[in-house]
Order: structure tokens, then C-alpha cells, then sequence
């Protein structure tokens, strides 16, 4: 394929929001976060395995939106080394890294089956974040439980 062919396969977005260095495999579940758009919403495209700089990376560009702080949160759960440009007039006019939040409130369901959280007492999730070392852990305000794992397969 040649150069240009490759450039050509994602169209240059005028406004809205590019995720990149998404971790590779997880921009599924960015979507699942920011909710599929419906007709009435710009173009959304999706690159699974792009070659970045440091290795295999994920990105989503979505036209005609920005996002909302709590979406970005729970983007960096699951994708901590995520920046989130903002596209104005086909640049980017704004970077930011996603600040991973010490506390998510339904987000993530509990692991743990007996909780409170997952009965059907009027609970909402309730998770500490702990991202030191390198390493994301939740954990449950109810049953201490502790998700460190396959985060994004709790997300509500
Ligand atoms: N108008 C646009 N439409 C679609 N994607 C864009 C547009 N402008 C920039 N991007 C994408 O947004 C991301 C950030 O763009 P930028 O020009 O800052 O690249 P960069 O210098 O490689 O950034 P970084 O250092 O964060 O990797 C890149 O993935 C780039 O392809
Ligand atoms: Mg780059
Ligand atoms: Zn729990």
C-alpha cells in the first residue's frame, strides 16, 4: 500500500476529539464509555493496532464532539497513557494526558458476587483507585475487594 493510500484511509476530522496511545486492544471499550453515537452525531472511525512510537497503539477520533470530564476518567482506567487532543479547524489546539480519579462511584461493578453493590439493595459502585507503581488497583468502598485486572471488563 502506498503512502498515500494509508493516509487516505482515515479522513482528516475538521472539529472534535482524537484519543490516542490508547492502550492496544482497548479502544472497544472506549467506545463502550463514550456510548456508541447515534445518526444524529458526526463520524466516529476506530485504529486497532497502529504503529506508534513506542509500539502498538489504539485510537479513536470522534467529529463534532468533546468530552466530558467523567468519560475521560473512566477512559483512564482502562487506557492510564491516553492523551486526548481536541481538534479545532482540522488542529489540534488542545493535548491533555487523562488524570487517572482516586475515587469512581458507578463505574465498575464489584468482583466480588456477595457484595452489597450487586444485590438489589440501592447501592451505587463505590472504588478507591490506587495507581501507584505503575499499577491500577480498585478498590470496593463496600467489601474491599480489590479489581487490579481486566478493569474493563467490570465497567457498568
Ligand atoms: N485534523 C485531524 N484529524 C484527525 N486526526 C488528527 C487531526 N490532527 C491530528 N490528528 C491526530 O491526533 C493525534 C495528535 O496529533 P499531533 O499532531 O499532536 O501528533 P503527535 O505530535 O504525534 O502527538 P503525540 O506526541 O501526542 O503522539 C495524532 O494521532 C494525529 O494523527
Ligand atoms: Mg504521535
Ligand atoms: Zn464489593
Amino acid at each position: 500500500m502506498s503512502y498515500v493510500e494509508k493516509e487516505l484511509r482515515v479522513r482528516r476530522i475538521e472539529n472534535g476529539t482524537v484519543i490516542d496511545h490508547i492502550t492496544a486492544g482497548k479502544a472497544l471499550n472506549v467506545l463502550k464509555i463514550l456510548e456508541l453515537p447515534d445518526s444524529s452525531q458526526g463520524v466516529v472511525s476506530i485504529l486497532l493496532n497502529s504503529q506508534g512510537k513506542y509500539g502498538k497503539k489504539d485510537v479513536v477520533k470522534i467529529e463534532k464532539r468533546e468530552l466530558k470530564s467523567e468519560e475521560v476518567d473512566k477512559i483512564a482506567l482502562i487506557a492510564p497513557y491516553a492523551t486526548i487532543n481536541i481538534i479545532r479547524n482540522f488542529n489540534v489546539e488542545q493535548k491533555n494526558k487523562v488524570h487517572i480519579p482516586s475515587y469512581v462511584e458507578g463505574v465498575v461493578r464489584c468482583i466480588n458476587p456477595n457484595c452489597i453493590s450487586n444485590s438489589n439493595e440501592p447501592t451505587t459502585s463505590k472504588f478507591k483507585v490506587n495507581s501507584e507503581n505503575n499499577e491500577l488497583e480498585l478498590r470496593c468502598f463496600y467489601c474491599g475487594r480489590v479489581i487490579s485486572e481486566n478493569i474493563a471488563e467490570y465497567l457498568l
